[in-house]
């Protein structure tokens, strides 16, 4: 499904250049549900933005879905990440001035689809999540868990056969946590979504199918 290739990526400033990945081989199979864990800074991030094409390694090729994304060009990189990709970030990346339903439909106001069919799955993607009956509030008004929650519906709203998770429980208290996670295991399992999830937490990373241990940008399990 995604497929790296000796990928290396380098941050430079003015002053420092920082090694972020060293030549990462990896591949996540269809159907999966695979977790990154390593230290602050090792570039779980990097590698996780990589795999989502919203940054470019600086060696290496990516594949998803046996289709090498090097050639792509932005906008059809743009494309291809609001058609197969959802995304969930630590800080949820939610609109404030946007009501929740509003939130979850943003994905698909770059298809077709019409606005009553929009609103359909955006309500759709709501109840899957359990939150039915904060459509109408605004993200300000909401917990943290529910922000996740809210943020996870707009990331799975397209149907995307891959989610990339960067610490989806990582602001949560464990309780809200495990529910995020059950709704996660839920994705993977039911709808056969390949989930790829950077946490900090053992307890997350054990009921996945994989671990993969970062170091200082190299993979080291
Ligand atoms: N835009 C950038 N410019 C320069 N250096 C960067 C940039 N983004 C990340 N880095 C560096 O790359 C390395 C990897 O960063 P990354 O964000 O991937 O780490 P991480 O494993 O996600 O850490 P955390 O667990 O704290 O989120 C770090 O040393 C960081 O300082
Ligand atoms: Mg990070």
């Amino acid at each position: 499904m995604i497929q790296l290739q000796n990928i290396e990526k380098v941050y430079r400033t003015s002053t420092v250049e920082t090694l972020a990945l060293n030549n990462v081989n990896l591949t996540v199979e269809k159907g999966e549900f695979l977790s990154i864990m390593g230290p602050s800074g090792c570039g779980k991030s990097t590698l996780l933005n990589i795999m989502g094409l919203l940054d470019a390694p600086s060696k290496g090729d990516v594949k998803i879905g046996n289709e090498s994304t090097t050639q792509l060009s932005d906008k059809q990189m743009a494309h291809f990440r609001n058609k197969k990709l959802g995304f969930i970030f630590q800080s949820y990346h939610l609109i404030n001035d946007l009501k929740v339903l509003d939130n979850v439909e943003l994905p698909l106001l770059y298809r077709t689809s019409s606005a009553r069919e929009r609103t359909q799955l955006a309500k759709a993607a709501l109840e899957k999540v359990g939150l039915s009956n904060r459509m109408k509030h605004f993200p300000t008004q909401l917990s943290g868990g529910q922000k996740q929650r809210v943020a996870i519906a707009r990331a799975i709203v397209g149907e995307p056969e891959i989610i990339l998770a960067d610490e989806p429980t990582g602001n949560l208290d464990s309780a809200m946590g495990n529910e995020i996670m059950e709704i996660l295991l839920q994705l993977n399992n039911t709808e056969k979504t390949t989930i790829v999830m950077v946490t900090h937490d053992e307890n997350m990373a054990r009921k996945t199918h994989r671990l993969v241990r970062l170091f200082d940008g190299t993979q080291v399990s």
